[in-house]
């Protein structure tokens, strides 16, 4: 089951969001809760940390991707990210904090850790999820496997000009990232996924009215079984 709702701003998207995550943590249903980083998300854990819920110290979160080789401490890099973001708003446990290494000497190990971390805890019970505009999810570029699991990806020429805003220029942004695989991300028990703005309503489009194929990776949620997907009305004005 895949819903669409056209909300008016990112406030209100937060707070429906929200609303989700809030629900599954009061009723004891959020044991893990999957994170994805960048702009969109930014008010759900915002709209969160405001409603002081008890229970955050128990659950555990697990971040979608992580740059390759930037060092630790990094603004940039998604650990820093989501323990600014998420983490310490929130109340979580750092120690139940897990995002991929992008760091470890080898990464391939590092990828079959995460998915092994993943399975351990139980699968990720809600997933919040952005979209780029290439379609991708997590870093999932077109092309991604509908099978694939963790892995290290190359990023696009056009993600890395959209996320060199989180850079000192385009040139420090790295080219390859590790991420949750589609079927890694598929896994999840429910999905929420949000875009904003004219510059992802050919990517939402594309995902939710296209082809069902890797050429969109977003595309894969119509696979899924539980998704809530929300919407400014920028964002929804090619559907
Ligand atoms: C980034 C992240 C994704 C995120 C997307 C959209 O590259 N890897 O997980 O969902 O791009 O970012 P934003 O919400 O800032 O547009």
């Amino acid at each position: 089951r895949l819903q669409v709702e056209v909300l008016a701003d990112a406030r209100e998207i937060g707070r429906r969001g929200a609303d989700v995550v809030a629900g599954e943590l009061l009723a004891g249903r959020l044991r893990v809760l999957g994170v994805a980083t960048g702009s969109s998300p930014l008010q759900v854990y915002e709209s969160l940390a405001a409603r002081d819920l008890p229970g955050w110290d128990g659950v555990e979160v697990f971040a979608l991707d992580e740059y390759v080789g930037l060092p630790a401490g990094d603004r940039a890099s998604y650990a820093d990210v989501v323990d600014r973001e998420v983490r310490a708003p929130l109340g979580v446990d750092p120690a139940r904090v897990h995002v991929p290494d992008g760091r470890a000497d080898d990464l391939d190990a590092a990828c079959d850790a995460y998915e092994q971390a993943l399975v351990a805890a139980g699968g990720v019970d809600v997933q919040v999820l952005g979209i780029g505009a290439t379609g991708h999810i997590g870093f999932n570029e077109p092309g991604s496997p509908f099978s694939s699991r963790t892995r290290v990806v190359e990023l696009t020429p056009r993600t890395v000009a959209d996320n060199a805003r989180f850079f000192a220029s385009a040139d420090d942004v790295p080219r390859r990232a590790i991420t949750q695989g589609i079927a890694t991300i598929a896994r999840a028990r429910r999905h929420v996924l949000i875009a904003r703005g004219e510059g992802k309503a050919e990517a939402v489009r594309a995902a939710l009215e296209g082809e069902v194929a890797p050429d969109c990776p977003a595309s894969a949620l119509r696979t899924f079984e539980d998704v809530l997907v929300l919407l400014d009305p920028a964002a929804a004005s090619l559907l």
